[in-house]
């Protein structure tokens, strides 16, 4: 460990309690993207989120307006002939419903066993915060960083980051950089620290099936005018097939076919499939035949209804032939799949198969590209160092199935290199009820980065 290293630690050692102190109050605050009555906390956190910055010494702080949520930016520049680094995070979190299984309220953290329990804590703002404080250990050990960086901290990545990349591409000019870090994953099964080098794109609609101007008496009407709920019942079972796979034509036209190589490289990782049916009690797994568990979730698309609603939901009974009905769909999207192509071709699909009798819609919400990276980048190799000099266990490399359509962006748009450099549990409850965060995973986070900026100080490589 470098000398300076070591004052960085001495110093996260004696401000542990004022961290988890200022950890709560961020969670404490609801920031949900989706849900338009918590636009105002949206604006709190991002300036809470500000002040943070400002404190500890980062220059150009700014809450800068988009279309929708504020982007925090602030930057860091005096390492002079270091790289420069974007680290980009979200301060938006996803809503919390379920309420009743909340065993606390999800923005009332609760620190237990060795983990902080909020809405948040993992998905993204614990990570955010562990990037604040490695930047404030060394500020306040050193009165410097040893590379440049540039923090951009979303909050609409949860709804899509539908706003961003009008963002990027308006201030492209002050985002001048060698090299994009992300902390929004996380480790792999067991806790094994791990670096993603692919994330899943996203395509996401909303079907809204319309009948009568109203609902209508089922015995005087049913028989004699379509039901907008089975209409839908009927598309959304003609999108896949019973195996899982999607049946919505050209859906796989561009899906890349995993080479040898690639089997290879997920086999090698070891998988536990019966104890993650029984960690989210299900009676087995499900998923489209003649691929692996990390294959699915890394390199296969998929098509799920992710809410339904429509017609009544009351105690007891009531004999109506609903006015309308609706669901949320959305596809998770591999190499070399187009998000606007595969909307157009589920809409076409969907407005094939309607039934007659009702008007069908289907509405995009968003599109967000997927990502794939070597694990050979120098960035990459010295992250995957640092991980091991902290956790004790060097990483594996996971293609992921969750999405982050920024990172795509800034490889397509900046340039950039992307590492994906995240700290959570792989059983962090994300967007589920009783989300944590394994405060050793957070603070070997800080300690991670800290070390990390000092590995970049002398280049890329
Ligand atoms: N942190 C996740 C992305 C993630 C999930 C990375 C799992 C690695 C493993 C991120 O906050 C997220 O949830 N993104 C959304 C994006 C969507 C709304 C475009 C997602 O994947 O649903
Ligand atoms: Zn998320």
């Amino acid at each position: 460990m470098s000398e300076a290293i070591s004052q960085v630690e001495a110093y996260l050692e004696r401000t542990a309690t004022e961290r988890m102190d200022e950890y709560q109050a961020f969670l404490r605050i609801p920031s949900i993207s989706a849900l338009s009555e918590h636009a105002t906390d949206m604006r709190i956190a991002a300036d809470w989120l500000a002040d943070q910055m400002r404190d500890i010494g980062i220059e150009h702080v700014e809450v800068s307006a988009t279309r929708g949520h504020p982007v925090v930016y602030g930057d860091w520049l005096r390492a002079d002939g270091a790289p420069t680094i974007l680290v980009y995070g979200h301060y938006d979190v996803q809503p919390v419903d379920p309420l009743e299984l909340w065993v606390r309220p999800p923005f009332d953290p609760r620190v237990e066993d060795g983990r902080i329990y909020a809405r948040g804590a993992a998905d993204d703002k614990g990570q955010i915060h562990l990037h604040i404080w490695a930047a404030r250990a060394w500020l306040e050990t050193h009165g410097r960083l040893p590379v440049n960086v540039r923090y951009v901290f979303e909050g609409e990545e949860e709804s899509g980051s539908v706003h961003f990349d009008e963002w990027l591409e308006a201030n492209r000019h002050r985002l001048g950089a060698d090299l994009a870090v992300i902390s929004d994953s996380g480790f792999y099964q067991g806790n094994v620290p791990a670096i993603t080098i692919g994330l899943r794109g996203l395509m996401y609609a909303q079907v809204d099936v319309t009948g009568p101007s109203q609902d209508l008496h089922s015995g005087t009407y049913g028989g004699n005018v379509q039901n907008p709920a089975n209409a839908l019942a009927a598309i959304l079972a003609g999108l896949r097939a019973p195996d899982g796979s999607v049946v919505v034509p050209g859906f796989y036209d561009e899906v890349r076919d995993l080479s040898e190589q690639e089997r290879a490289e997920f086999a090698r990782l070891e998988f536990d499939e019966a104890g993650l049916a029984r960690e989210i009690d299900v009676p087995a797994l499900f998923g489209e035949p003649g691929f692996g568990v990390l294959e699915r979730r890394g390199a296969r698309p998929t098509l799920d209804v992710n809410g339904l609603w429509g017609g009544f939901q009351g105690e007891g009974s009531k004999t109506i032939i609903p006015a309308h009905a609706h669901a949320k769909v959305s596809c998770r999207l591999v190499p070399d799949m187009d998000p606007r192509r595969t909307f157009d071709r589920v809409r076409d699909h969907v407005l094939a198969i309607a039934p007659s009798g009702v008007r069908v819609d289907v509405q995009l919400i968003s599109l967000g590209m997927w990502s794939l990276t070597g694990i050979d980048h120098p960035a990459t190799r010295a992250a995957a160092k640092c991980l091991e000099d902290v956790f004790g266990q060097s990483p594996v490399y996971l293609r992921e199935g969750g999405s982050i359509p920024a990172a795509a962006s800034f490889g397509s748009m900046l340039g950039l290199p992307v590492v994906l450099l995240g700290f959570t549990p792989p059983d962090d409850h994300a967007h589920s009820p009783n989300e944590f965060m394994t405060l050793a995973n957070y603070e070997g986070g800080i300690r991670t980065i800290a070390r990390y900026w000092e590995a970049l100080s002398t280049g890329l490589g």
